[in-house]
């Protein structure tokens, strides 16, 4: 009788479910906040007193920052921080490897040139040595993002951006809530930006916000984000040709409300995300990101795990991931390859994007080793699996350990789920012609 679920076995993870709330959570309070502002008639911020000032005073405190510019979702967020900066036409800036898209296409939309760096292989965060390897003259800045929540190397990164004159920028897309040496992180380089979209810790949907500690830097971005208004003084006078992009008040009424309830949610995924671990460096097979006591709160996106093929007796990592799946546990990964892989780098697609005094890397045939190592080992669990009760997060190192002992199953199926494994959408980006 085969004991793996993959090969009709019982699932040992079958009740996981039971403990893991569908996600995005809300209760009462969340609804009637958002009832309470369609009723009061005050759908857009152009008033004093608004909610999304209220949110954005909020989440700045929450963030140990003095500024908080909220905005219509976090690539806008990035964008805005980069023209509040001042990036611009051919302007480099350097970006990692291996995130979502947003935090390069940011760089570009505003008519700079995204360059990437290697990114540590054990976090998937950009790697401070390959930074200093990529700066030009023409560099202007430096974007780090909290990959999964944990938080890059923000020291090394300080001092480098110090020492060569460049802005920090934090994507902390990933990392609400979490700290470095006891600080949130977000404003600890010149300017961060959040997102708010519906998979993300905190949510309204679609929303985002920029952080900063920088007086000017603020005003500048308030500025830019108000098509060109300057606060206080509503109506049509407008000091600066700029765009729109204001959080609505239906959406900044939800993300005060839930706010309410992120820093219990965080200090649960923190204490859980650290049983798992330490659950998980005594089984092996996957490995959790390394312990570093310069973060001291990890907020997460994700749960990074990192599969050894070679502990699992050569097991491919999908073949993990579908056996792992059966027996109960929503494991998967997070953005395949890294992002220089993606169609959106190939000669053909960047024509037209940059401007023409741009010096555009050699994208299609990028291969930094450390991105390509954690793009094959990389395996995720969303955030909100986190706020499962222990005994739920047991069910999962019990899946783990199931497989481990069963191995021999795997092997057995493994000639026949070659043959009929067809290509997935992260096979068709490892494809280079
Ligand atoms: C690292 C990172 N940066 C930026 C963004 C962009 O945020 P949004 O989807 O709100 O535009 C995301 C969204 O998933 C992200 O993961």
């Amino acid at each position: 009788m085969p004991k793996l679920a993959i090969n009709g076995g019982v699932p040992v993870a079958v009740e996981l479910n039971k403990f893991i709330s569908q996600w995005p959570i809300f209760d009462e309070d969340d609804i009637n906040a958002v009832v309470e502002t369609i009723k009061s008639r005050r759908w857009c911020r152009l008033y004093p007193g608004s909610k999304a000032e209220q949110f954005e005073e909020a989440f700045a405190r929450y963030h140990d920052a003095k500024y908080g510019i909220a905005v219509a979702n976090g690539t806008v967020a990035l964008e805005l921080a980069l023209k509040t900066i001042g990036v611009t036409y051919g302007d480099e800036v350097i970006v990692p490897a291996y995130t979502f898209i947003a935090t390069a296409s940011a760089v570009s939309e505003v008519g700079g040139v995204p360059v990437f760096a290697d990114v540590d292989p054990e976090t998937g965060n950009i790697d401070p040595s390959d930074v200093e390897n990529k700066i030009t003259e023409r560099t202007k800045a430096i974007i780090a993002v909290h990959f999964g929540g944990y938080p890059a190397d923000l020291d090394e990164l300080t001092r480098i951006a110090k020492k060569h004159g460049l802005f920090l920028i934090e994507d902390a897309a990933h990392a609400h809530g979490s700290e470095w040496r006891g600080r949130k992180v977000g404003a600890i380089g010149n300017m961060g930006g959040f997102s708010f979209q519906e998979s993300k810790s905190l949510t309204a949907g679609e929303g985002g916000i920029v952080l900063t500690n920088d007086d000017k830097l603020a005003e500048r971005a308030k500025l830019i984000h108000n098509i060109g208004r300057v606060p206080g003084q509503p109506g049509y006078i407008h000091y600066i040709l700029s765009s729109n992009y204001r959080l609505s008040e239906i959406q900044a009424a939800l993300l005060l409300s839930r706010l309410n309830k992120l820093p219990r949610e965080v200090e649960i995924k923190h204490s859980n995300g650290k049983y798992l671990s330490d659950q998980l460096r005594r089984i092996g097979v996957v490995k959790p990101t390394r312990d570093d006591e310069r973060v001291t709160k990890r907020g997460y996106y994700y749960y990074v795990m990192l599969y050894n093929e070679e502990e699992l007796h050569g097991i491919p990592k999908d073949l993990f991931i579908e056996a792992l799946r059966a027996e109960g546990v929503p494991v998967g990964v997070s953005y395949g390859p890294p992002l220089y892989r993606q169609p959106a780098f190939r000669r053909e697609n960047i024509k037209n994007v940059f401007p023409p005094n741009a010096r555009i890397p050699d994208y299609e045939n990028l291969y930094l080793k450390g991105a390509e190592e954690f793009a094959k080992r990389e395996l995720v669990l969303s955030h909100y699996v986190l706020l499962a009760p222990r005994e739920g997060l047991d069910l999962i190192v019990a899946a783990i350990e199931k497989i481990r002992d069963n191995v021999d199953e795997l092997l057995q199926v493994l000639p026949k789920w070659k043959e009929k494994r067809t290509d997935t959408w992260i096979d068709t980006l490892y494809k280079r012609d």
